[in-house]
């Protein structure tokens, strides 16, 4: 090998913190971040060196043995709130080392409580409760010492609300929705903008437009909730300057805050945003803007504030794609509607021109019915916003603090001609950095696969929701319980679920058990602890622990894990048997009543003591990971005891399941319920044999839908998860996508075959449960399946069948793209495979083609498949 191969070979050419891959690391909330790393190629890397510049030009150096890639620990002395550095990292070799890597900035935020020395300023201390309140305009000015001594400023800001930051006329950011939504009582996150390119000699003015958002607006349904955690609207922003020399400067503002309504003339989360455009104060946000008749702002001061303030952990909420209109057809009532061929979350953009004081009206929803647009889902989140012109040419504008799940739109008195470039709409959710990816020969299968992307992008806004509709938006445990493996495929989002889980174990410690959505707020909804919706607590965390490799998930979510383990083991009495109280069982079971979704088939409290079972095992687990030696003992215990009643009260001897249903076996088979071999295999052929009695078509809700193919696969019947898989008949995955579905919908017939909308009253066409098979197509029709925490191996295994020509699937794996690709010609068989650095793979070909063990790189392989009967007419399965 010559030098230069070695050099191209070993270059690390990806330097990232935590599990924040392509984040910011300005502002981050860790004084000891882990390190991770990657290179292009595959080559295997000895040590490698660390090299850390400080500001004041030290330099500390840093050599780390052991090939370790993955969140390597903060080697050096801990950051200090503010400090910035420079990380650099190359590979040091025999006798040649490579070259560095691009330096990496890294800055930590205000890591103490005394870091802040401003208090919150409130436009407006409190507003009337039930009608939706304005937005406000702060201001504060301030004289800048000359930028030529600035080395860096910083903002580091929050807010009671929603709000956004300008500074000399110019927004500071692309975030939106800012803070978002955490349990504000317990937590507020804060922002750092870099603002140095923006500060100019002289004067300088800090704008802020602020509104309720969750702090303050309306949630949750049933009428909803106003001011649930507060009634101050109010903002914390501290401006430092840091010069040259290193000093700091501390720009003081508070006394020069001011305050006026904004042009928002009303904004909710879900009713929309009305915007009178010839109320914007020109130049307010910039200096020769006279703000004498403003305001002054009344003053929190910051000790009268409890929660803490953190950095985020996962990215802020941004646009992230922009859709331009479909059709655009006019319509009676001088309506214009749109449809942009995608059911988002977001808002619309418009360009337009009219008379001052000519309002312009825009109408959202996710479908039309009956030839209108089908508002009746949205309950009482209406998504209307407005805007009123100012009459001064092309103006040019969208909502900033609110959000609508829509595919159609309709603009009520649009003003003149209208081109498809006039009106856009801008996708708006957690900027996550995409990770995993399928394709298949299967058209339809794609689209499904693409339709759990989008509800995944749709429903990760700040936190991961049920719906972007609707008047919920709410951080239901049981979605995301059941989506996990599946979200963690398909985008990077541990930093969005680690931040959202300290809220569970904030608001779990509040009501004592793990509420049914996090955050938690009271709106009538039963508050008591529910199996698969509580047992997030435990599954989400050891979800992400086995898709990551880090155990600091599980040590940070320890005590609520246990907690909700403990709590359970209670309520059965230390018997096991979880047979009381609220359930929500196999929620939307599609065979239970339009307005009764929890009346499943299924025995709710064996579904209860299922999970029971499957949280005790994993806490054991977690405990004897973590070396808690006596609790993996105890929480063993715990297990066994659940299992043994489970068999004791669900399992005939015979392995039949007293709840004779699909979800009850597919549970007991996928937890590993049973005691003996022969009732696993006489509960598989039930299976199949229910599966096959209704004509594979789904019969599962929540619990039963996310599992029921690798219950299939267990019970020897691939053939039926194919069959299942594709089945285009109500209800189906694919009976949607056959209607023309963009998004996963909340039930199998969201939308019945005649057009209508289900007359349920809960009825959304973007929630992600139901998208939890995208997990299965990846690991198991595409056969790309970790073997190992953290994919440090990989089982490539793919499992042709349903017809299928050729399916793939890759995925950013926290070691690199793993990837696996098939296709069949006759019946030849080829696989690609690639396996990231460091990791290596176990190769299992179909039909019996062997099994072989490979390292990092690109590998392919051959070999001769039949398929059984996957190509035949579904078969008959009747064994029982
Ligand atoms: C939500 C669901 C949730 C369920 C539980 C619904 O309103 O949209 O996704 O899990 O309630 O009751």
């Amino acid at each position: 090998m010559t030098i230069t191969d070695h050099l191209t070979l070993t270059t690390i050419d990806d330097v990232w913190l935590e599990n924040r891959r392509g984040g910011s690391s300005i502002g981050i909330g860790e004084s000891r971040p882990r390190v991770s790393w990657a290179t292009a190629s595959a080559s295997p890397v000895g040590s490698v060196a660390f090299e850390l510049t400080r500001e004041d030009g030290t330099v500390d150096l840093h050599l780390e043995h052991g090939g370790g890639r993955r969140l390597i620990e903060w080697p050096f002395a801990p950051l200090t709130s503010r400090e910035a550095v420079s990380l650099r990292l190359r590979v040091v070799g025999d006798g040649v080392d490579s070259v560095w890597s691009a330096p990496y900035r890294i800055e930590a935020g205000l890591l103490e409580r005394t870091d802040w020395h401003v208090p919150f300023v409130s436009p407006s201390p409190a507003e009337p409760q039930g009608e939706l309140r304005p937005g406000y305009l702060l201001r504060a000015d301030w004289d800048s010492v000359d930028p030529a001594r600035i080395r860096r400023a910083r903002i580091y800001s929050t807010a009671h609300g929603v709000y956004e930051v300008e500074l000399n006329g110019a927004p500071v950011s692309e975030e939106l929705l800012s803070p978002g939504w955490t349990s504000y009582s317990h937590r507020l996150r804060s922002q750092t903008f870099d603002v140095t390119e923006a500060i100019r000699a002289g004067r300088n003015v800090i704008g802020v437009w602020l509104a309720d958002g969750w702090y303050r607006g309306r949630i949750g349904f049933e009428g909803g909730l106003w001011d649930v955690y507060g009634r101050d609207a109010s903002v914390l922003l501290q401006v430092e300057i840091t010069l040259t020399d290193g000093s700091r400067l501390d720009v003081p503002l508070t006394d020069s805050w001011r305050w006026s309504k904004a042009p928002i003339t009303s904004a909710g989360l879900y009713e929309g945003e009305a915007y009178d455009a010839r109320l914007l104060p020109s130049g307010w946000s910039d200096t020769g803007f006279d703000a004498q008749h403003w305001q002054r702002p009344v003053v929190l001061p910051f000790d009268d504030f409890d929660a803490a303030i953190e950095a985020p952990t996962g990215p802020p909420i941004k646009v992230t794609e922009v859709l331009r209109p479909i059709s655009v057809e006019a319509i009676a009532g001088s309506r214009i509607r749109l449809d942009f061929g995608q059911n988002i979350a977001g808002k619309l953009r418009i360009r337009a021109s009219a008379d001052a004081g000519h309002t312009l009206t825009l109408h959202h929803a996710e479908v039309i019915e009956n030839g209108a647009l089908g508002v009746r889902p949205l309950r009482s989140a209406i998504s209307v916003d407005s805007y009123t012109f100012a009459g001064d040419g092309v103006e040019e504008w969208t909502p900033r603090f609110t959000l609508h799940g829509f595919r159609y739109a309709e603009l009520e008195n649009w003003p003149g001609g209208i081109d498809t470039v006039d009106v856009e709409a801008l996708v708006v959710h957690t900027d996550m950095e995409r990770t995993g990816w399928f394709e298949s020969s299967h058209p339809g299968l794609n689209r499904l696969h693409e339709n759990v992307v989008w509800s995944m992008r749709d429903n990760f806004v700040d936190l991961p929701t049920d719906c972007p509709q609707r008047d919920e938006r709410l951080g239901w445990t049981g979605d995301i319980q059941v989506f996990t493996p599946t979200a963690l495929r398909l985008f990077g989002a541990h930093g969005t679920l680690s931040g959202w889980l300290r809220d569970v174990a904030h608001e779990q410690a509040d009501q004592g058990h793990v509420p049914n959505f996090v955050p938690w707020i009271e709106c009538g909804f039963p508050n008591h602890p529910t199996a698969a919706w509580g047992d997030a607590a435990v599954i989400v965390p050891w979800e992400m622990y086995r898709h990551d490799g880090d155990t600091r998930v599980l040590v940070d979510q320890y005590d609520s894990m246990k907690a909700w383990v403990d709590l359970v083991d209670d309520l059965t009495g230390h018997t096991g048997l979880w047979n009381t109280g609220f359930q929500l069982g196999d929620w939307l079971d599609p065979a239970a009543p339009p307005d009764s979704p929890g009346a499943s088939q299924t025995d709710k409290y064996l579904v209860a003591t299922a999970y029971h079972v499957r949280t005790a095992r994993i806490l054991a687990e977690t405990a004897a990971i973590l070396g808690r030696e006596t609790d993996a003992a105890h929480y063993g215990a715990v297990a066994e005891r659940a299992t043994t009643a489970f068999q004791r009260e669900y399992i005939a001897p015979s392995g039949r399941i007293v709840s004779d249903t699909v979800t009850a076996i597919a549970v007991a088979l996928v937890f590993e319920l049973f005691a003996t071999e022969e009732q696993v295999a006489h509960a598989g052929d039930r299976l199949l044999h229910l599966v096959a009695a209704g004509d594979f078509h789904i019969s599962t809700g929540f619990v039963g839908t996310p599992i029921i193919c690798d219950a299939l696969v267990r019970a020897g019947g691939i053939d039926a998860a194919y069959h299942l898989l594709l089945q285009e008949e109500l209800p189906s995955w694919l009976y949607p996508v056959s209607m023309g579905a963009t998004t996963i919908w909340e039930r199998w017939d969201s939308m019945l075959p005649d057009g209508s909308v289900n007359p349920g009253d809960m009825t959304s066409f973007n929630h992600y449960a139901l998208g939890a098979v995208a997990d299965f197509m990846h690991r198991v029709v595409a056969g790309l399946d970790s073997a190992e925490p953290g994919f440090a191996s990989l089982r490539i295994a793919p499992q042709p069948g349903g017809a299928l020509t050729h399916a793939s699937a890759s995925h950013r794996t926290p070691l690199g793209l793993a990837s696996s690709a098939w296709r069949r010609d006759g019946e030849s068989f080829f696989l690609d495979v690639e396996v990231p650095p460091s990791a290596t793979a176990t190769v299992v070909l179909p039909g019996g083609g062997g099994e072989h063990r490979v390292g990092p790189g690109r590998h392919s392989f051959t070999s001769t498949f039949r398929p059984a009967s996957q190509d035949a007419p579904k078969p008959p399965y009747r064994r029982w």
